[in-house]
């Protein structure tokens, strides 16, 4: 049997997968859940559940408490204004982590941060991933940690790219983003193995690290495209939608949500993130210091995430 791990955001896509794995590789797990039914995501993972919010002091004390490791996973990506992002992405890392460093022995802290964060002045969530690394350096001398900046996190259960698979399903690809716009990606199981190879490195340097799948240079949407025509033996058509629609769509999009009280995904910061044309990483520095090689390029991943049954296929889809 491995060491104990406090988890957050197991609940939702990235962490219900850094959950599985850690299970699966002998770690004890102890994760917070908010919602007090369990999440359909770990029904079969033997998880201990701390139950409470990042408000509850005795809560986080609970799931911090003889830990070896806290990774918080957890965070707010819907959202209008800074305010909404500022509590789960901001202050609930500043706390675990004034909390972590006040254990003796001190656990080491992994926050699963944003490759936005490179970029803050692009969208208020942008800004609160920044926001939270610096709350984390804030505790910097008393505790050991390390955050790590996926780019587009994708697999089967994520529900920020089924609009746009979706769609493809159907032969009709809108490009929103840059049409010379490059970006890179990563396979969620990459992402769990990237933290296991962490918890095993045992790495002591105290800086942010850039992960992606290895392909050099990122890719387009065109390459996207043509990777899922390819793996379908379909046509999808495709074409650059113009900067005016998101931007209005977003700005509608935003004012129903502040009417009707959603979080909304689709905003005018989304659309500044979309449009900016570099998202490309280099995960030479973190391949150096953890034993991790991402595995999974994007036809194999989109293979993955295309088998799994999503929720409006039906049967045989
Ligand atoms: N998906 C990506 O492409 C991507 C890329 C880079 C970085 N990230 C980062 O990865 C992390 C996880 O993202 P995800 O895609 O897995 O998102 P997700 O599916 O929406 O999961 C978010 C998790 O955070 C929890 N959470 C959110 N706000 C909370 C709050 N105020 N109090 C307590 N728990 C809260 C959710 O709990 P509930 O289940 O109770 O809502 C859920 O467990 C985030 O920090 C995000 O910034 C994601």
């Amino acid at each position: 049997m491995r060491d104990i791990v406090a988890l957050t955001g197991a609940t939702g896509f990235i962490g219900s997968a850094v959950a599985r794995r850690l299970i699966q590789g002998g770690w004890r797990v102890r994760a917070l859940r908010r919602s007090p039914s369990p999440t359909a995501r770990l029904t079969s993972t033997p998880l201990q559940w701390v139950l409470g919010t990042f408000e509850d002091r005795d809560c986080l004390e609970s799931l911090v408490g003889d830990a070896d490791a806290v990774i918080h996973c957890a965070g707010a990506v819907r959202g209008i204004t800074e305010a909404d992002f500022y509590r789960a992405n901001v202050e609930a890392v500043s706390r675990l982590a004034h909390i972590a460093a006040s254990r003796s022995p001190v656990p080491r802290f992994l926050l699963i941060s944003s490759l936005a964060a490179r970029e803050p002045e692009l969208s208020p969530y942008a800004a609160s991933k920044r926001l939270g690394e610096l709350a984390l350096s804030e505790t910097a001398d008393r505790l050991p940690w390390t955050a790590l900046r996926p780019p587009v996190v994708y697999g089967p259960e994520d529900r920020a790219i089924r609009p746009l698979l979706r769609l493809m399903l159907y032969g009709i690809a809108p490009i929103l983003g840059r049409k010379d716009g490059r970006f890179s990606l990563l396979y969620v199981e990459d992402l769990a193995e990237a933290v296991i190879q962490w918890l095993i490195s045992n790495t002591v340097e105290k800086r942010a690290f850039e992960l992606d799948d290895g392909h050099p240079n990122g890719y387009t949407w065109h390459e996207v495209i043509e990777t899922f025509q390819r793996l379908r033996g379909k046509r999808v058509i495709h074409f650059q939608v113009p900067e005016l629609i998101p931007n209005v769509g977003a700005r509608l999009n935003k004012i129903v949500a502040s009417v009707i009280g959603y979080a909304p995904m689709f905003t005018p910061g989304k659309v500044r993130e979309f449009r900016h044309p570099d998202w490309i990483c280099d995960n030479a520095p973190f391949c150096r210091v953890a034993n991790w090689t991402p595995k999974v390029r994007l036809e194999e991943g989109l293979r993955l995430t295309l088998d799994f049954p999503l929720p409006w296929q039906g049967a045989g889809a």
